[in-house]
């Protein structure tokens, strides 16, 4: 039986991530092929215009599983019965910016944004923060619209965790799919922690890990974790504008794996309300390994974590922990 079509937001839809994001998500990428899909796209007054525009461009592509496309600057209207909000709309990071600088401008629109998801989506709705600062902008979404679960509010650090994954790949020349279970800790930031220390690589002689595989530590513990960490900002330096292709296809994962699940035997990474786990302090909205089924995540429990990693993890759940009180001073 046909499936019933799937109502979802984009925020910031004019954006240049939104016009990467809208035709994947009207192919099917983020839901799958044989799941019909309704497109909320939301942007400011100043960019109705060119909103209008990728309307146009999504009637004329003749998506198949495209069943209708609503462009709009009214937060009510756009949030109204969606099942999957994607929340882009903010302010990107220029050369030269640190994320705090574009804190002040973007937690204020998430409080805003709050209020009209939890009156108007649908029950259940999932929310994906993309938007920076992605793991605080969740955060004051998840405080200002406490009837929304929290278990349904997420931010996007699977972009980080791609980014991994893609380097590994590089270093040993083996198919990016080959290689698997790294984890992105904490905040989509330049604290982040990429660990490689459970990931593996499945070879002919079968899984094998990283380290092994690699065979240098001194690569691992600098070079590696600081390459993933600066590349929002190198991608920024050469572009002159953040990532797109690769944000917007992350979100996809991230939206895909969360609503279809998580292959057995994979992790994928996730920025969810913490539970305590790993002594990260409760409620912060933090990057963790995360396995789905039936549509909830759960995080990894009982992975060994060494005194390096620990430091890691340490650092950056204080930065989301001093970011959470400067967005509240933004706010006040
Ligand atoms: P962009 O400037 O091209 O697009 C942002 C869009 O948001 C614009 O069209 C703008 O008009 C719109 N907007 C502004 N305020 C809004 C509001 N109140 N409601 C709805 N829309 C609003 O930026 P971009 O390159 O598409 O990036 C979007 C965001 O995603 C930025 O904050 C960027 O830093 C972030 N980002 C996050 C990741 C990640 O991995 N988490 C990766 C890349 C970019
Ligand atoms: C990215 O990771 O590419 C984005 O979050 C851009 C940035 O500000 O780092």
């Amino acid at each position: 039986m046909a499936k019933d079509p799937a109502t979802v937001l984009v925020t910031g839809a004019a954006g240049q991530i939104g016009y990467a994001l809208v035709p994947m998500i009207a192919r099917g990428v983020m839901l799958g092929p044989d799941q019909p899909v309704i497109l909320h796209m939301l942007d400011i007054e100043p960019a109705a215009e060119a909103l209008n525009g990728v309307k146009m461009e999504l009637i004329d592509a003749a998506f198949p599983l495209l069943r209708g496309v609503v462009a709009t600057t009214d937060a009510v209207e756009a949030c109204k019965d969606v099942n999957i909000a994607i929340m882009v709309g903010g302010f990107p990071r220029k050369e030269g910016m640190e994320r705090k600088d574009v804190m002040s401008k973007n937690v204020s629109i998430y409080k805003a944004q709050a209020s009209a998801l939890e009156q108007h989506a649908a029950p259940n709705c999932k929310v994906l923060v993309v938007a920076n600062p992605a793991n605080t902008n969740a955060l004051i979404l998840k405080e200002f619209a406490p009837s929304i679960p929290e278990k349904n509010i997420t931010c996007l650090t699977r972009l980080d965790h791609n980014r991994a994954l893609g380097q590994i790949s590089e270093r040993l020349n083996v198919h990016v799919s080959d290689v698997k279970n790294v984890t992105i800790w904490g905040n989509h930031s330049s604290t982040q922690y990429p660990d490689v220390n459970h990931a593996t690589v499945s070879t002919i002689s079968g899984q094998r890990t990283v380290r092994e595989l690699v065979g240098d530590d001194n690569w691992l513990n600098s070079e590696f974790i600081t390459t993933v960490q600066q590349r929002g900002a190198a991608i920024i330096k050469a572009r002159k504008l953040s990532s797109a292709l690769s944000a917007a296809s992350s979100a996809c994962d991230h939206i895909r794996d969360w609503v279809l699940g998580t292959p057995k035997g994979t992790w994928v990474s996730m920025g969810v309300y913490s539970d305590g786990s790993y002594g990260i302090q409760p409620g912060l909205i933090y990057s963790f390994p995360v396995t789905c089924e039936k549509g909830e995540w759960s995080i990894v429990q009982g992975l060994k974590i060494d005194e390096f990693s620990r430091g890691k993890m340490d650092a950056t759940a204080k930065e989301l922990i001093e970011e959470k009180s400067l967005a509240y001073s933004c706010l006040e």
